[in-house]
């Protein structure tokens, strides 16, 4: 009920029973609210005071002792309420330190969320180019005022200074331009992840490293192989932002909301990518159900050619938003503010019969990198699409040796 809007409002009895069962003595009743004669009588038969604000803050957090013991002995009496996603999302880890290589439109558009969510004490954007880092940590500080977000973002040319990352989060690298497969980075990414690589091994050796340049899967082999580092430790964000396309792309077929649809790709982030339409759902029930087969390819077709429809449009650099977002989706599920198995490109070992090609997978996460890769059942041409992608990177990776 505590809000510093003027707008006003009708106080309840609803709202009393309500404010008590959270363990509230008390309710602040700003000028010009409505307080009902019912609502005034539950205050009093509850032990609830009304309370003529506004109120020095924070007051609406206080309980008294006998509340805070009750709650935590009888945790399933009536009265508990369960945690709503916002306070578990708060029980997650806060990481000590985040450390974003490239600060381009992805890299500062993570930070921008990293510091809103308040994911990590401290963001540390590193680029080569002399004052860019500095300049979006400093610009992003100066937010802070508005957002009172805790994290300190500070920025460097120096890669150094991943030193003490939980995470590192890789973005640098050069963008496609119009008509480019992302594979046609190749040559020249390989030469940035080499470098950042260097500096993550000799000064972040037990950090969780995310790889989000093009060509992904491939930049992801090249830092693992650089590093040395556990398969564990090194993913590949493409599956989150694959994903994330496909399902936009069914809703806005069966014109329901993003909400109602589950889907997953899988595969390369290329144009071998394998959305998963044996797996969707949308409102629980099969694609099928909602949309013709046309339109199911369609909307795969859409997740697909999604970032270089983005690049056509730009002709200058590629998508930073969702991309930004998909990569903030695996921190959260590093972090344990989200469960349940996400698409990570991750070396796999066997797993969907494929041995030693990094590839995107469902994978479950933990504070540590990878816990297990889920292997879901997949139908018969999703199983070849798989394979599919798996020859395509080795033998480009092939070329390069
Ligand atoms: C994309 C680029 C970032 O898919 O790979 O938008």
């Amino acid at each position: 009920m505590a809000s510093s809007s003027t707008q006003k409002r009708v106080i309840g009895a609803e709202h009393v029973t309500d404010a008590h069962g959270r363990g509230l003595l008390q309710i602040e009743v700003l000028p010009g609210d409505i307080v009902t004669a019912l609502a005034r009588e539950s205050a009093a038969r509850l032990g609830v005071k009304l309370l003529d604000g506004p109120l020095p803050k924070p007051w609406v957090h206080r309980t008294d002792g006998a509340t805070a013991m009750r709650r935590s002995l009888y945790r399933r009496s009536p009265r508990w309420v369960a945690p709503h996603a916002a306070s578990a999302a708060r029980a997650a880890k806060r990481f000590s330190k985040v450390a974003l290589v490239g600060a381009g439109n992805v890299g500062c558009t993570i930070a921008q969320l990293a510091a809103h969510a308040d994911i990590s004490a401290q963001i540390t954007l590193i680029d080569l180019v002399p004052g860019l880092a500095e300049s979006i940590a400093l610009d992003l500080n100066h937010a802070a005022g508005i957002t009172r977000s805790a994290a300190i973002a500070d920025g460097t040319t120096d890669l150094t200074h991943v030193h003490g990352a939980d995470v590192v989060v890789v973005t640098a690298g050069r963008p496609r331009t119009p008509g480019m497969l992302r594979s046609d980075l190749i040559e020249i990414n390989r030469r940035v992840i080499r470098r950042v690589a260097d500096a993550i091994k000799e000064n972040a050796p037990d950090a969780v490293v995310i790889v989000v340049t093009n060509p992904l899967d491939e930049m992801t082999v090249e830092m693992l192989n650089v590093t040395g580092f556990d398969r564990s430790k090194v993913l590949g964000m493409a599956g989150t932002l694959d994903s994330s396309r496909f399902r936009q792309a069914l809703a806005q077929a069966a014109s329901v909301a993003c909400a109602d649809v589950e889907a997953i790709t899988l595969g390369s982030h290329g144009d071998e990518m394998a959305p998963i339409v044996s797996q969707a759902r949308i409102k629980d029930r099969p694609l099928g159900v909602h949309l013709s087969a046309a339109s199911i390819n369609l909307s795969a077709e859409q997740a697909v050619a999604g970032g270089a429809e983005v690049v056509r449009l730009r002709k200058t650099g590629s998508a930073f938003i969702a991309p930004a977002y998909a990569t903030i989706e695996l921190l959260d599920h590093l972090r344990g503010a989200r469960t349940g198995s996400v698409p990570v490109s991750v070396m796999l070992e066997g797993e969907y019969g494929i041995n030693g090609v990094v590839l995107g997978v469902p994978c479950e996460l933990g504070e540590q990198g990878l816990i297990r890769v889920e292997e879901i059942t997949l139908d018969d041409s999703e199983k070849n699409s798989l394979n599919n992608a798996a020859t395509a990177i080795e033998q480009r990776l092939a070329s390069l040796k």
